[in-house]
């Protein structure tokens, strides 16, 4: 491997105030991750990283390596309760980190023979999605959207687009009611905008146990129905933590697929003129600007020397899907052809069981909005845009739009008999909106 003795930081990169470690927090690495991947392979396979002041981590940017630690579930471990730094009290716990890399008792944070169980429920619960049902559903939502913004003839495609459309499908794949809903609205949207984000996990968690003891009352067709039936026997809390995984695993990464797919092909003359656009530009973005960055936190299960480095166990790994997707070695396999190489969806026991409806939804949801508004535009230079900061995740702040002012007709024969007309605040501990998005929705469909 090509190892330069004296890498440059990129510019702007403040790597000498963080102890020789570089920074994935703030807004330079947030402008430009890709200058900090090319900067960090300058370290050789795994490069000394700060997740958030305080918070280090070793991040694995080759992507032969990565796949070793992924598919290596024996050596590399995912219960976070492992972390020495955290259970050392090097790392606080107020970090703004420590809640997405903290033990809950999920699949995601499980291994071994509990990490296969919890996962047959969810992959075997997730296969019974009609996907028909689920194009409709997509579809459906997107028109509800569109016809909120549609007659402006402008809006932000991330915001009132891209944020809302995977909320409102999960709110229907999962059963909600509307008061349910909402409050699965208000709690995911809260944590992932970091307003007040203990309140919202507390009233994401409230609205999720609800859920659980209504579909154990009355049963549905629908994913929390599923889990309850599949052979796994979940408890009601490990019922609660499974679909807590689903709600924020799948949200965040589909609202910024689609977010970035659509920056993609607003901002990339190329795709105008290719058939079977949407498909070749969501692909080019899983390569080059995958939703998820840096995850799949992993912790050794004993000393070792893994990559030329010396690891101890409990330690902090990371793998770098941006980095591993554009180095060398997934370059050339790229252009040999292996088109799905990437790591977007990550690899190994964990990757992400939901691609293929990920894929549906990113599909319709792009499809429906460039048919209904067929000359939609970037509203501002696109070297304006901001995208939001912190090492994981990879997406827009706004996305501004115009185009030729559309009336969205609604669809007929909704799949829903229920009509909320939600009255009562959400019970947020005194601020919430009188009727929430995801009654408006319902009461929208039902009318
Ligand atoms: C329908 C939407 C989605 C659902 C329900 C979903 C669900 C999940 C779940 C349950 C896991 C944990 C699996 C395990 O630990 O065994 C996971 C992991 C993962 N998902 Fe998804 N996901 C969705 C969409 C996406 C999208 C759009 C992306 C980005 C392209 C993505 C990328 C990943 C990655 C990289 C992981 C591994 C994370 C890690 O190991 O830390 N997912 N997903």
């Amino acid at each position: 491997m090509d190892q330069p003795t004296a890498p440059v930081p990129p510019p702007g990169c403040p790597a000498h105030q963080a102890g020789g470690r570089v920074p994935l927090h703030g807004r330079e690495f947030a402008a430009d991750p890709q200058a900090y991947y090319t900067y960090l392979r300058h370290f050789g396979p795994t490069a000394p990283v700060e997740l958030a002041p305080g918070v280090e981590a070793t991040l694995i940017t080759d992507y032969a390596f990565a796949l070793q630690l992924l598919q290596d579930s024996g050596a590399f471990r995912k219960d976070a309760r492992r972390w020495r730094d955290l259970n050392e009290g090097r790392v606080s716990p107020d970090s703004p980190v420590v809640p997405l890399l903290s033990y809950r008792p999920n699949a995601m944070f499980s291994d071994g023979a509990e990490h296969l169980r919890l996962r047959q429920a969810i992959t075997d619960s997730m296969a019974r999605v009609d996907t028909n049902k689920l194009s409709r559903t997509t579809e459906q939502v997107s028109d509800y959207l569109l016809s909120q913004f549609g007659s402006r003839g402008s809006a932000d495609l991330l915001g009132d687009y891209a944020k809302q459309l995977p909320l409102f499908v999960f709110n229907e794949l999962f059963g909600c009611t509307a008061d349910i809903g909402d409050r699965v609205v208000f709690g995911i949207t809260g944590m992932f905008d970091g307003v007040n984000a203990e309140q919202a996990v507390g009233v994401m968690f409230g609205a999720i146990g609800e859920l659980v003891a209504l579909k154990r009352a009355k049963p549905g067709d629908d994913v929390p129905s599923w889990l309850m039936e599949h052979e796994a026997r979940l408890t009601d809390e490990e019922l609660v933590h499974q679909i807590a995984l689903l709600l924020v695993a799948g949200n965040e990464p589909l609202r910024n697929l689609i977010g970035n797919t659509l920056h993609r092909l607003l901002t990339h003359d190329a795709y105008a003129h290719q058939g079977g656009l949407i498909d070749e530009a969501i692909d080019d973005t899983l390569w080059e600007n995958p939703p998820m960055q840096n995850l799949a936190p992993h912790y050794p299960a004993a000393d070792m020397e893994f990559a030329g480095q010396k690891l101890h166990a409990g330690d902090l790994l990371l793998v770098s899907f941006g980095a591993a997707n554009t180095g060398p070695a997934l370059t050339a396999a790229r252009k040999a052809g292996s088109n799905r190489a990437h790591l977007a969806w990550s690899a190994g026991p964990h990757a992400c069981p939901s691609k293929e409806p990920a894929r549906q939804i990113t599909v319709t949801a792009i499809e429906n909005l460039l048919n209904k508004l067929p000359d939609v535009e970037l509203a501002v230079p696109s070297e304006s845009l901001t995208w939001r900061p912190g090492p994981f995740n990879r997406g827009l702040t706004v996305l501004p739009a115009k185009f030729t002012p559309v009336q969205i007709v609604p669809r007929p024969a909704p799949a829903r008999k229920e009509a909320p007309v939600r009255q009562e605040p959400i019970a947020t501990g005194g601020r919430g909106e009188r009727g929430g998005v995801w009654s408006q929705f319902l009461n929208w469909l039902t009318r």
